[in-house]
């Protein structure tokens, strides 16, 4: 596309034309039928291309752009309803300068001295659909969506039945206009969609299309039938005001009975607001809302009052973007990765595409059944989604633009690394086919070898500074480490002149790695470091032990309790043995520890029952010696059988010791927060999972306070 600076006249006569036509297309697609053709990031990059043409080539601007203008008329299946007050639309900020560029706008508009501190709020842009509720003496008199900004639609009756917003209020203000979005969770999105389907009806595109579908229905029996909520983030007409400040009004219509976002934050500068903006994006994913950015708003409304609007948006506020997480690619090929237990994994080998400000060219596809049930074939055009930290996915693939004779896809039925069968297990409780497509080459897989030492050395497990999956692979290569035990004696090896690790490349990080198969000189520095790192590690403590050997069903938390019933690892190597025979004592009291079901109990006994591990074990047990477990305390603590989930980085001591303390006084302690939780432990940055704890009222402590909390029985 030209720089707009470079367009001449005609040029830019005919884009802004083209844009207007092509935005007022999408406004109709998005408001009127609720069926969106085209992404939020494309809209908006349609908008930001108009505003820059309009801003360069002044006398080209339309009365009629969509840049002066707000949504779109109202369908006209409702009655009309003119807002006392105009329902605006916000700016978009993309980056870090332009919310510094916000500010300062704001700032030179006030004129405000440099020492002169200016107060903004921070919180989560709700992807919803907007409504203006009107309250006479305390009663709900109507409900309008925005509409153009100026006569929105009359859904009352349909409001009427979301539970979220009370009909009546303490009538203190004769008038009241609370403003918000009505949105459905993403779980009784997909909840609703699987009805619709089920009715043989055509499901919404997402849950904003979803809420907006339900509340505009004809009939409000079915509106009342759907799961509509609403979040209230701000007002319209009031008699009286509501507070000095965006804060306390949000309060004050908190208190009144609305449900508000627990993430409202206050802050000064740039760094205030950018952090916000980082909370919220990380609390992103575990919100019961889609969100899609960040709202900013200047908190003093004397201040918001000088400022007011300009065109569709006011002055004061302005909605800070995430990045699109969907973008379209095309898949180039599918891989199978063998994992540590031998599960094949599809890999999608994408065009690179950037999604959500990160370049992506791999996604999971899963497993063989979703690539079928999605009807996904190489060569197709897919499009790809990022969400927050999770590995990128398909959603889709489009099937019109497929070219002709592409193949169905079928996973191989040996293993690429091994050429062992790989199979479908069939499960012995349900008889039905495991999903996961599995080698069963075992001990002679390659694949399966090298990602049980990444995990043997991971953070979860040993925990080894400076040897990382990059190291391991090309250590595994050259067949320098084959095993766990061999890690330990890389040192001796190295002294002895069996290996010589200084013909590794140093990266960037300091850390050891190959150079395109061509090993290179490292420095000396690098390897000794090395080498202490894996010395600190000779004597782990039990359950990390235990993780780290990989065992099928046994993870950091059974490995725990394993690490808490035994003590030793010869106790519970011995019971492993023993309990080989189902109907022996050893597997009852295997079977009694709290936690351990019979899938768990098989992982740990198969992989004793198997000579070549317990021989690679002795062969490790030469080289590192497990600390002794604490017994588990017996008695009743204030924790026992609360579950609790700890987070941010704690100050005295490490997360996984507080982690084992809190299980030894009888604490579940969990990963992730939820409505179960009774504590969580939040240290210092603790990020999503505080935010989450706050919208769901979880019991939030400090660590000072946890630690009072059970300090009489450490
Ligand atoms: S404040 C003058 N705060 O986004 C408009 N709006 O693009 C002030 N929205 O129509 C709006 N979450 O419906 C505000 N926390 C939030 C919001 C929010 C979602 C919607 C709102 C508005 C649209 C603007």
């Amino acid at each position: 596309m030209k720089p707009v600076k470079n367009l001449t006249p005609e040029e830019a006569q005919s884009e802004l034309d083209a844009l207007i036509h092509q935005i007022n297309a999408a406004d109709a697609a998005y408001y009127q039928d609720d069926a969106p053709v085209i992404s939020d990031a494309a809209y908006d990059s349609l908008r930001r291309r108009l505003a820059l043409i309009e801003r360069a080539f002044p006398k080209l601007k339309r009365a009629d752009s969509p840049t002066v203008r707000v949504g779109t008329t109202p369908s006209t299946a409702f009655e009309k309803l003119g807002h006392s007050q105009a329902m605006l639309s916000l700016d978009n900020a993309f980056d870090r300068t332009d919310v510094a560029d916000f500010i300062a706008r704001v700032r030179r508009f006030l004129k405000l001295e440099e020492e002169e501190a200016l107060e903004l709020t921070s919180e989560p842009k709700i992807d919803g659909l907007s409504l203006s509720l009107r309250y006479e003496k305390g009663v709900l008199k109507s409900g309008a969506t925005r509409g153009d900004g100026r006569v929105g639609e009359n859904v009352t009756a349909n409001v009427l039945t979301i539970q979220d917003i009370p009909k009546e209020i303490s009538p203190e203000f004769d008038i009241l206009e609370v403003r918000g979005e009505v949105y459905m969770s993403p779980a009784d999105f997909q909840r609703l969609n699987e009805t619709l389907s089920s009715m043989g009806e055509s499901p919404a595109a997402n849950p904003r299309n979803a809420a907006a579908g339900s509340l505009r229905q004809i009939d409000p029996a079915i509106t009342a039938s759907r799961p509509l909520r609403f979040f209230a983030h701000g007002w319209g007409e009031v008699s009286e005001p509501l507070a000095e400040t965006c804060f306390e009004a949000m309060r004050r219509i908190e208190s009144i009975g609305f449900a508000v976002t627990p993430l409202l934050r206050i802050g000064l500068g740039v760094d205030d607001l950018i952090s916000a903006y980082d909370e919220i994006e990380t609390a992103r994913a575990s919100l019961e809302y889609d969100i899609d950015g960040v709202v900013y708003k200047v908190n003093r409304l004397d201040y918001q009052k000088r400022l007011g609007f300009v065109a569709r948006s006011p002055r004061w506020a302005i909605a800070h973007k995430f990045p699109a997480e969907q973008a379209t690619t095309i898949l180039e090929d599918i891989d199978i990765q063998v994992g540590r237990t031998g599960a094949l994994t599809p890999v999608a080998r994408l065009r690179p595409v950037t999604v959500g400000g990160v370049v992506v060219s791999n996604a999971t596809l899963h497993n063989e059944d979703e690539i079928d049930r999605k009807d996904i074939r190489i060569g197709d055009e897919v499009v790809v989604q990022r969400a927050g930290d999770v590995i990128p996915q398909i959603v889709e693939a489009h099937k019109e633009k497929r070219r002709r004779g592409a193949k169905r896809y079928r996973m191989p039925d040996v293993c690429p690394a091994c050429g062992s069968a790989a199979v479908r297990e069939v499960n012995p409780k349900t008889g039905k086919k495991d999903v996961v497509k599995r080698c069963t080459g075992g001990l002679i897989c390659p694949a399966q070898a090298v990602e049980r030492l990444k995990h043997f050395v991971s953070r979860k497990a040993l925990d080894i500074d400076g040897l990382g999956e990059k190291q391991i692979a090309a250590l595994f290569e050259d067949n320098t480490i084959r095993e766990p035990a061999d890690v330990f004696t890389l040192r001796a090896r190295q002294e002895s002149g069996e290996i010589d690790l200084y013909t590794y490349k140093k990266t960037s990080d300091g850390d050891i790695a190959m150079k395109d198969g061509s090993p290179v000189a490292t420095n000396k520095k690098s390897i000794s470091n090395l080498f202490a790192a894996i010395d600190a590690r000779r004597e782990p403590t039990l359950d990390r032990f235990i993780n780290a050997l990989g065992m099928r069903h046994v993870g950091e938390t059974t490995a725990r309790l394993f690490a808490a019933h035994f003590q030793t690892f010869e106790a519970f190597a011995k019971a492993a043995d023993t309990a080989q025979d189902l109907e022996s004592d050893a597997y009852k009291d295997f079977l009694a520890i709290d936690g351990v079901g019979e899938l768990v109990a098989a992982g740990a006994i198969q992989f004793f029952r198997e000579p070549h591990n317990r021989e690679a074990v002795d062969r490790l047990l030469a080289e590192v010696s497990p600390t002794r477990a604490e017994a588990p305390s017996t008695a009743e603590s204030p924790v026992s059988g609360k579950t609790v989930v700890f987070t941010g980085t704690l100050e005295t001591m490490t997360r996984d010791e507080a982690k084992a303390q809190a299980g030894s006084l009888g604490a579940k302690v969990v990963g992730s927060v939820s409505a179960k939780t009774d504590y969580l432990i939040a240290g210092a940055s603790a990020g999503s999972k505080r935010a989450k704890a706050e919208a769901l009222g979880v019991e939030i402590l400090t660590e000072t306070e946890w630690r009072a909390l059970i300090d009489d029985h450490r």
